[in-house]
């Protein structure tokens, strides 16, 4: 196939472009190659190019979509907007990439969201994402929606790579202990998307590997894996001591009742994937 993948330059976009390439004919598009929220040039891009599938990686982050509101709309509401359109106007498929931080978090703990639990944003990023699923959803006929919650591997610098450097090294991490969701190895969500491209089946899946964790308690599994001491080296905080900007939903892991409904196998555990992960940081 012939796939656009926009925000091409970040974790997720890189992760798929790299690995799609041995099967498909990727036009890999950064921010700097394309805009999405240019619409003559979206527009165009498009026409020109003709792709079967436009997957949108483009995004603004959590705490920057509380600090700039407006761009937060431009980026994850009227771009997402855009692509459909222009994926509807030459029938291709579109699928955008979502969050779980389109729920609230509410729930008690050992609770799963799927894509019918109702979705009620916390946040400016929530709110946007979730703007932007339902504008792909109503703007392109075939359009995939593909929810995914804490990315982790080796591309991209955040909590999980940071915390498993630090621990190889036998250097401390401070974790949060009071925030849970379902993690996921970009692997893992690359593969699945893959096999979601193959059965084109339209709609909203969730895709993350089996189980619930916090950030600690990633951590401390590292830790285990790694055989160094978790009792001295993870330091367990809380969510208000990490002082970030936008709020988090407290406990948002999900479930895929459409890829269980397809007959796709079960995602692997997150230990199963982290023990992964490390091996892939160790090579
Ligand atoms: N990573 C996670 O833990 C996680 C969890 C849940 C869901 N997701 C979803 O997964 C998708 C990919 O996330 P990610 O982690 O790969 O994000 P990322 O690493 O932050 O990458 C996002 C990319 O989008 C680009 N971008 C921003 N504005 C753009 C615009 N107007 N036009 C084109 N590109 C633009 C950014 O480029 P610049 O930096 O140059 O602006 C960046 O390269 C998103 O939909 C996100 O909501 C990710």
């Amino acid at each position: 196939m012939k796939i656009i993948i926009t925000g091409a330059g970040g974790f997720v976009g890189q992760e798929l472009a790299r690995v799609f390439a041995a099967d498909h004919h990727i036009i890999s598009l950064t921010h700097k190659a394309l805009d999405i929220t240019d619409r003559e040039t979206v527009r165009a891009y498009v026409n020109d190019k003709r792709p079967d599938v436009i997957i949108n990686c483009a995004v603004l982050g959590v705490d920057v979509c509380e600090a700039h509101p407006a761009l937060a709309e431009a980026v994850n509401v009227a771009g997402p907007t855009l692509l459909a359109e222009a994926a509807a106007e030459i029938d291709a498929e579109i699928m955008h990439l979502s969050t779980n931080y389109v729920f609230d978090g509410d729930r008690e703990l050992g609770a799963y969201y799927t894509a019918n639990d109702e979705a009620l944003p916390i946040n400016k990023y929530g709110e946007t994402k979730l703007a932007g699923e339902r504008a792909v959803l109503a703007g392109a006929p075939k359009s995939y929606v593909v929810r995914t919650s804490w990315v982790f591997g080796p591309g991209k610098d955040n909590f999980f790579r940071s915390a498993a450097r630090s621990l190889v090294t036998q250097q401390p991490v401070r974790a949060v202990n009071d925030l849970w969701a379902s993690v996921t190895y970009v692997s893992d969500l690359v593969a699945r998307i893959s096999d979601i491209l193959a059965l084109r089946r339209y709609g909203t899946y969730q895709v993350v590997n089996d189980g619930c964790c916090s950030h600690f308690d990633f951590a401390v599994e590292l830790a285990r894996q790694l055989n160094v001491d978790a009792s001295t080296l993870v330091e367990g905080i809380s969510d208000a001591t990490a002082k970030r900007l936008a709020r988090r939903p407290r406990n948002t892991p999900m479930r895929c009742l459409l890829s269980a409904e397809l007959g796709l196998s079960p995602m692997r555990s997150w230990q199963v994937a982290a023990a992964d992960f490390l091996r892939q940081l160790g090579g």
